[in-house]
């Protein structure tokens, strides 16, 4: 049987990339907001998973805006490093687990989420940057595969949080049900609070970012019964990445342990947090 053992909460900023790219994490701009890792680091390096599911959106970067998926799972069994315009990441390709993401597919569209199966797929830096966050040094390959989900969060309607939420909860059941012995940890990434244009660019909200890392342990329900027009106002047109959040927290049962959190603002003109929770069952 598989096991989901933690699940990582990470904002996935393109300049936290680029700043572990170019050996700048002991500059001093950004050395707090690493250091901050420090402890969720050292715990993950102590309880490394078999396979992580790593919830995430693609900003337009490769899958066009002409065909937009709500949901959809990676099965193939490599996953490229997207060029998103100043050439590629200098981190490994991802291998996938074709076996584990079919299994996750039909389980999800047995339990009636319609989600779209992604045969191929490069990964941006939704992706990329949450697993340099877990892994800061891969050297030639990732310690682990990894499976994508894609949410759309960049084009409206966006998902409610209710159905992130229960998704996450089909995809929970569908690891415990996976025969193999298997341990799994569940990534959520984006956020905080940001937006990136408009009147509005430049957009942090504390308070609701502090309410939404508290309450995301003990009682996700208040965060899924937030609307899209909720997020958007609170949390920026960018911050509604957070629902991905809630997909990781539905994946772990009703009981987690908080092991770590850092909050930083700002990081480029985003607010940054990593919160690690241990699973109960
Ligand atoms: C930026 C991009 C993102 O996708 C994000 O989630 C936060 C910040 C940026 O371009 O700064
Ligand atoms: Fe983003």
């Amino acid at each position: 049987m598989a096991e989901v053992i933690w699940g990582l909460a990470t904002s996935h900023v393109p300049s936290i990339g680029a700043a572990m790219d170019r050996q700048k994490s002991q500059d001093p701009y950004w050395k707090p907001l690493f250091d901050g890792y420090r402890p969720a680091r050292e715990w993950m390096r102590k309880h490394p998973p078999d396979v992580i599911i790593l919830v995430y959106n693609d900003h337009a970067n490769a899958i066009p805006l002409d065909m937009v998926p709500t949901f959809a799972i990676g099965t193939a069994a490599q996953f490229k490093v997207a060029d998103e315009g100043w050439g590629r990441r200098p981190v490994p390709e991802v291998t996938g687990h074709p076996e584990l993401a079919a299994h996750l597919v039909e389980s999800l569209v047995d339990e009636e989420f319609d989600i779209t199966v992604a045969q191929q797929l490069e990964v941006d830096h939704g992706f990329t940057v949450p697993l340099s966050v877990y892994c800061p040094e891969p050297g030639d390959a990732w310690p682990c595969p990894v499976i994508p989900i894609v949410v759309n969060v960049i084009q409206f309607p966006q998902p409610t949080a209710h159905r992130c939420l229960a998704l996450g909860e089909a995809i929970g059941r569908a690891i415990d049900a996976y025969p193999d012995e298997l341990t799994v940890a569940v990534f959520g990434t984006g956020g905080m609070s940001h937006q990136l244009a408009g009147e509005r660019a430049g957009l942090i909200n504390p308070t609701f970012d502090r309410m939404f890392l508290d309450k995301i342990q003990d009682d996700p329900q208040s965060l899924a019964a937030l609307t899209r027009e909720d997020y958007v106002r609170e949390a920026g047109s960018e911050g509604i990445e957070m629902i991905m959040w809630l997909i990781m927290r539905g994946a772990l049962g009703e009981k987690i342990t908080r092991i770590a959190e850092t909050y930083h603002v700002p990081a480029s003109n985003t607010a940054a947090a990593v919160a690690l929770f241990e699973n109960q069952g």
